[in-house]
């Protein structure tokens, strides 16, 4: 059996652990460019004994904008501000992939060019979720997502092509390879949830047509940078950003499986939420039934650690476990659980705040101060 701290080849790029950090959004592109900076290469760099690190979600272009200062990789200021960043955290021999996302409805209009309205699947707006945006005076404010309009049929392929663009950046910028962010209940899960998803279209409807956005998105990533450096990332079952339950979802998710499983690509990531919300749970052995249909590396995440993500790998679930807030509050997080450390605790109050606080500056085990 596989421990958890053994290496793992993903596609050419050899791992020297089964424990990736997992993506975080932390709001650190504070200026009108929307570009990461220094801090963020050494935040990164500090992460490099992770798997792989995956970026927090990178805008694919000015309207796929979900969260203040999120940065993004759609111009070319942004492109060599992230060459800064992979630059680094290859000197310390790190792996990085950036997770490229299009929020759709989970966005708000002051994010959006001249606060046009932001897009969905449909016109169906969230009614509690939020988005930490911008308010009337411009301060940044966790506020309700607006209202969305339905993406036109031929808009589609148009963040189709955005995606391949940002795609081709991101290898330009450095990255190892892209993670396509279609979890969490942003724009590709807006499709393809059958609950909300009651589109006429090609892309709406019946099973096919509702992950034809994905899958074409998943296409037009492997034409730009090849399957090997073509990661997504899904959330069957998942609910936040309220998404709706719906009827054939466990078929939907083992259908699009099927079919990344055809395509090859470098990984499939998980994200379970059933550690986040109440009214969450995978049937049991899904996960075991959705790595045997997709056939690719999973990743799992959501809760997990050493023990339980060795437990998940035993279990056939899993290949490699990502970790978030125990990752972002330990920078040296493999070497703690390898050695059996104990680890910083996070703080929540510092997660989308500016400054070096609750970002570079959580100690290494090492350089804790003698007690
Ligand atoms: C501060 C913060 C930011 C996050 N941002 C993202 C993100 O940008 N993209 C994403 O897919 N998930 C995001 N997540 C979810 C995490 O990737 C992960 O799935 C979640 O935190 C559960 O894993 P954990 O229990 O190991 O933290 C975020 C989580 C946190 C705490």
């Amino acid at each position: 059996m596989p421990s958890i701290f053994d290496p793992f080849d993903l596609g050419p790029i050899r791992l020297k652990n089964r424990i990736v950090m997992a993506p975080m959004e932390r709001s650190r592109a504070r200026n009108g460019d929307w570009v990461p900076q220094a801090d963020t290469a050494r935040y990164f760099a500090q992460r490099a004994g992770a798997a792989f690190i995956v970026t927090g979600s990178i805008a694919i272009s000015e309207w796929a904008r979900t969260w203040a200062f999120e940065p993004g990789l759609y111009t070319r200021t942004q492109i060599e501000a992230w060459r800064h960043v992979t630059g680094e955290v290859h000197d310390h021999g790190g792996v990085i992939f950036g997770q490229l996302r299009h929020g759709g409805r989970a966005s708000h209009v002051s994010h959006q060019p001249h606060r046009q309205a932001t897009v969905s699947s449909r016109d169906v707006g969230a009614t509690k979720a939020i988005s930490m945006a911008f308010d009337a005076d411009g301060k940044p404010a966790f506020l309700l997502q607006s209202k969305p309009r339905a993406l036109l049929t031929d808009e589609v392929p148009i963040i189709v092509g955005e995606f391949a663009q940002a795609a081709r950046n991101a290898l330009e910028g450095g990255f190892d390879g892209v993670e396509i962010h279609a979890a969490n209940g942003y724009l590709h899960d807006q499709f393809m949830n059958g609950a909300l998803n009651t589109r006429n279209d090609r892309y709406g409807g019946s099973i096919d047509n509702r992950i034809r956005f994905t899958l074409e998105t998943v296409d037009a990533v492997i034409d730009a940078i090849g399957r090997e450096r073509t990661g997504i990332r899904l959330s069957p079952f998942g609910r936040f950003n309220e998404m709706p339950a719906f009827e054939d979802e466990a078929e939907t998710y083992l259908r699009l499986a099927g079919e990344l499983a055809k395509r090859n690509i470098a990984y499939v990531h998980v994200s379970d939420q059933t550690r986040w919300a109440d009214d969450v749970s995978i049937p049991s052995n899904y996960l075991r039934d959705f790595r045997k249909v997709s056939q690719r590396p999973l990743i799992l995440s959501g809760g997990y650690l050493e023990t339980n993500g060795q437990a998940a790998i035993d279990n056939d679930e899993a290949d490699l476990i990502a970790v978030g807030k125990p990752f972002l509050a330990n920078p040296d997080l493999v070497e703690r659980l390898r050695n059996g450390w104990p680890l910083n605790e996070w703080d929540t109050e510092t997660f989308y705040t500016q400054g070096p606080e609750g970002y570079i500056d959580y100690p290494f085990y090492q350089d804790r101060p003698a007690s």
